[in-house]
């Protein structure tokens, strides 16, 4: 698949999870706005792995860059760079199920439990939504108690967890952007503060929280849950003047708290 045809396709389910990206883009310039990235979640298992999605990445053009874990999330990630520089770069993670209780384990192989296989056979995979029965309201709720990736992730499936406004190419300032999205009404995700990072890091971030949207759970009817959130980036230039395209773990670990069905300071 094309890179253009796939962020396309990703970026039209993307908007069903997060009806306020279009909005919130075209605040600052709709469809000429630069994507820094998008994010994508899965599970460890043998069918769906980390190891497994990255082949339709990897036959796009897209390599390798930088590992980063999350050892209190029990989650790890790779960053992948693109063959073009043009397209955006890729943030790919996995949650490790056998870290988490017995009980959450038991909930997530139930639902696991009649994956096809092979499950991933192209790029397709990352805007395909769920390939196993929806958890009930009570599994969900019991696996956002441990977990709100494991949470999400079971609900959703695959989908562009995030797309990332490119504020270094915006000509304005992350405060700038962050401060006019939140007046035009939008919750901004503040653990940590709204600003992650630091420009020593070379990339900070912000992000909005995730948007409700209505999922119809089989034991409780119509509830809101968090869908996807927008992120936007401001990268710097490392002393060799090159711009970095990496990822800050510390930043990326508040930022994936944007899906939190309620996020602290
Ligand atoms: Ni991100």
């Amino acid at each position: 698949m094309q890179t253009g045809d796939f962020f396309a396709a990703l970026w039209e389910d993307y908007l069903k999870l997060a009806p306020q990206a279009r909005d919130i883009r075209a605040m600052f310039g709709g469809a000429q706005v630069v994507n820094d990235h998008v994010a994508f979640r899965t599970f460890d298992h043998p069918a769906i792995a980390l190891a497994v999605l990255e082949q339709p990445l990897l036959e796009m053009g897209y390599r390798r860059d930088a590992p980063y874990r999350f050892p209190d999330k029990h989650l790890s990630a790779w960053g992948y760079i693109p063959a073009n520089a043009d397209d955006p770069l890729i943030f790919l993670s996995e949650l490790h199920i056998g870290q988490l209780s017995a009980a959450a384990q038991a909930i997530i192989e139930q639902l696991l439990a009649d994956l096809p296989s092979p499950c991933v056979t192209g790029a397709e995979i990352f805007y395909s939504g769920r390939h196993w029965p929806a958890p009930s309201w009570a599994q969900y709720q019991a696996l956002a108690a441990e977990s709100e990736y494991a949470a999400w992730l079971s609900l959703h499936g695959f989908h562009a967890n995030h797309f990332t406004i490119a504020v270094h190419k915006l000509g304005v300032s992350l405060a700038e952007v962050a401060n006019k999205v939140a007046a035009a009404g939008y919750p901004m995700n503040t653990a940590g503060g709204v600003i992650k990072g630091t420009e020593q890091d070379l990339l900070i971030q912000a992000s909005t929280m995730a948007q409700p949207v209505p999922f119809d759970f089989a034991d409780a009817g119509l509830q809101n849950v968090p869908g996807c959130y927008y992120e936007f980036a401001q990268r710097f230039c490392d002393p060799a003047g090159q711009l970095y395209q990496g990822f800050v773990a510390a930043s990326a670990s508040r930022i994936f708290e944007s899906t939190n069905q309620s996020v602290s300071m």
